[in-house]
């Protein structure tokens, strides 16, 4: 069974109004990682925010874990382009944050404090964040306000985690380096993925299937299954298969582009 389902959703931010997405049908399975890429305005936020519960469709339906979403969801995580990081809290205090707010840590908090830190100093350790905890979010730099924004995404062990350009704003070789954090942190303790980009490799590296939207209203237009071994290594990345996958996407989206 698929973990996360959508039935032919259409959405419509006005009523009557023009489709944002039309006629959508996709499933991810359990632990499965995901890409979704498309020009810019194609629809892909508000396919995460349909999975999240923040929108409902206009017609067709979305499951979770083969439940109808009916309002937002706690078995999930997020992290988006810009980090979002509370500026007077720490790095500990923001990756703490979910634990106060979803059950059932949030009444549990008061009484395991200090185990619940201890899951965030690991969290924290595994991204290589060591040492900045008590740091806010100025003094860190934008690849460090990221990782701690996953780890915040994280920290309340969401069985789906879904992924709104997270590392746009990132220059290249911050960017890589936090593809492999995200690889490790997914291949240690599997969860399932959903990674909205319009940066092919980023796409190709860490997806197991991407899916190619187009131009709106956003409709998937090409389904990849991309079977590079894992875990896959940035020397990868220049590979024949590797550049192959990264072409054929390319070409997708420039036949969009003309179209
Ligand atoms: N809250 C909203 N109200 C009205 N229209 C919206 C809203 N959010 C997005 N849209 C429109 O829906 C379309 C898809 O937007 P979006 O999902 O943000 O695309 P993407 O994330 O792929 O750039 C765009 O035409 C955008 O203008
Ligand atoms: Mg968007």
């Amino acid at each position: 069974m698929a973990f996360v389902k959508f039935e032919e959703v259409s959405l419509a931010y006005e009523e009557g109004g023009a489709l944002a997405i039309k006629d959508i049908s996709l499933s991810v399975q359990q632990n499965e990682f995901i890409a979704v890429v498309g020009p810019s305005g194609c629809g892909k936020s508000t396919l995460m925010k349909l999975v999240s519960g923040l929108s409902e469709p206009t017609s067709g339906y979305v499951y979770i874990d083969g439940r109808q979403i009916g309002g937002p969801q706690k078995c999930i995580g997020m992290a988006f382009q810009a980090s979002n990081l509370l500026p007077w809290r720490t790095t500990l205090e923001n990756v703490m944050l979910p634990l106060e707010i979803v059950q059932p840590y949030r009444s549990q908090l008061r009484r395991k404090r200090k185990e619940f830190e201890a899951m965030a100093m690991e969290l924290i350790e595994r991204v290589g964040l060591k040492g900045w905890e008590h740091k806010y979010p100025w003094e860190l730099s934008g690849g460090m306000q990221q990782r701690a924004s996953i780890c915040r995404a994280l920290i309340h062990k969401p069985q789906l985690l879904m992924l709104d350009e997270p590392f746009g704003a990132l220059d290249a070789f911050t960017r890589e380096e936090l593809w492999c954090m995200l690889q490790d942190l997914w291949q240690e303790q599997p969860f399932t993925v959903i990674l909205v980009t319009h940066d092919l490799r980023e796409a190709v590296f860490l997806a197991d299937t991407v899916y190619v939207m187009s131009k709106g209203p956003g409709q998937i237009l090409v389904k990849r299954d991309i079977a590079i071994e894992r875990p896959r290594t940035l020397a990868v990345t220049y590979s024949e298969p590797f550049a192959a996958q990264v072409h054929v996407l390319r070409e997708h989206i420039g036949s969009i582009r003309k179209s």
